[in-house]
């Protein structure tokens, strides 16, 4: 029996039968889902203008050392060159991820490719998208006034599922007990995740930047007393080629597990806010005019120039919306090194 961290990380890293690193699961249009990183180019060209303002910000550093972490097939770095910002002739792009097939599919023309965070000696910028919530996290339910944790048993589906008196139960956690026990629903206990791989994952991404560097995530998620007011099938979910999947103990690598991240049990970020309001704060309402612009003005001509101006336009509309990608966070932290 292996506790659901476990058996999670086996799920989706096994080297032999797991999700990613057996290459059944990838980012794209054609994978198991769509990335604002694998929407279109817009979105990373709004991360260069970040990255621009950085650079200059540290002063223009050569090399800049950016990395992102939990790269899939490198669709980052190809939007990041396609962008062309001001750092370009700096950058030292380092892609890192922990799959193998993730890792064939890296253009090393474009940057290092690098199997975990431990091998970078250190970065002034690193970004993440979608990595947090792929991370193990431990599952704990409030029955009977007490906190038991799930664990995975041998069997197949549902039934795999043991509940054991959970022995550590963090602060965050135990300090929902007392509102959630007076209103807790007997055929609905309250569960959480908790998601210790992310906050230390945080924090070792933070000690690899240099002074005054930053750490960029983006992904889905809430506080974790929201979290428990939802069912456990609202926050820790299953996909499959662009559709939900089924239980999380069914057809074991086969299928993404992802969790809503509980963000208040990450190290306190410099800024939190949905991702609309954080691409607009970069100018993607700018770009998107500019698109506007060349569209009307080029439309008849039907070049390609047109085609990825009348794009930008649907692009921001999905980084946008305010009931998807928009509704995101950005959450952004310095390094562990700040005076
Ligand atoms: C949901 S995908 C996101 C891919 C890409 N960032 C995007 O936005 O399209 C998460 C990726 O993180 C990788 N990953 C998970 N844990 C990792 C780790 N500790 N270090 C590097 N990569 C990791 C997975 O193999 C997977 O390719």
């Amino acid at each position: 029996m292996v506790s659901f961290e476990a058996y999670m990380d086996a799920c989706l890293y096994d080297p032999e039968h797991g999700f990613y690193a057996s290459g059944v699961g990838m980012a794209g249009r054609r994978g198991d889902f769509l990335t604002s990183v694998e929407v279109g180019p817009l979105f990373g060209a709004v991360v260069a203008r970040w990255l621009d303002f950085h650079w200059d910000r540290l002063g223009q550093p050569d090399p800049f050392v950016v990395a992102d972490v939990g790269a899939g097939p490198g669709t980052f770095a190809r939007e990041l060159h396609a962008a062309r910002p001001r750092c370009i002739e700096a950058l030292d792009l380092v892609l890192i991820e922990r799959s193998p097939s993730g890792r064939s599919l890296h253009d090393r023309t474009l940057g290092r490719s690098l199997v975990d965070l431990d091998a970078l000696e250190c970065a002034h910028v690193i970004f993440a998208n979608e990595l947090l919530d792929n991370l193990a996290v431990r599952v704990l339910q409030r029955h009977r006034g007490q906190w038991l944790e799930v664990f995975v048993g041998p069997g197949e589906g549902p039934s795999r599922q043991r509940l054991l008196p959970a022995s550590d139960v963090p602060a965050v956690v135990t300090a929902l007990t007392a509102p959630l026990v007076g209103n807790a629903q007997e055929d609905h206990p309250p569960s959480v995740p908790v998601a210790r791989c992310a906050a230390e994952w945080v924090d070792a991404a933070r000690a690899k930047l240099v002074e005054g560097g930053r750490l960029l995530a983006f992904d889905y998620g809430a506080d974790t007393a929201e979290l428990a007011w939802r069912a456990p099938t609202a926050w820790l979910r299953t996909f499959r080629q662009h559709q939900p999947g089924t239980s999380p103990f069914e057809s074991p690598g086969q299928q993404d597990i992802t969790c809503d991240v509980p963000l208040d049990q990450l190290p306190p970020p410099l800024s939190r806010m949905r991702q609309a309001d954080w691409l607009r704060h970069w100018g993607i309402e700018a770009m998107v005019e500019e698109g506007r612009k060349i569209w009307s003005e080029r439309a008849a001509l039907g070049d390609l120039a047109s085609i990825r101006a009348r794009s930008r336009v649907r692009e921001a509309d999905a980084l946008l919306d305010p009931n998807g990608l928009g509704w995101f966070w950005a959450l952004e932290w310095d390094g562990l090194a700040e005076p």
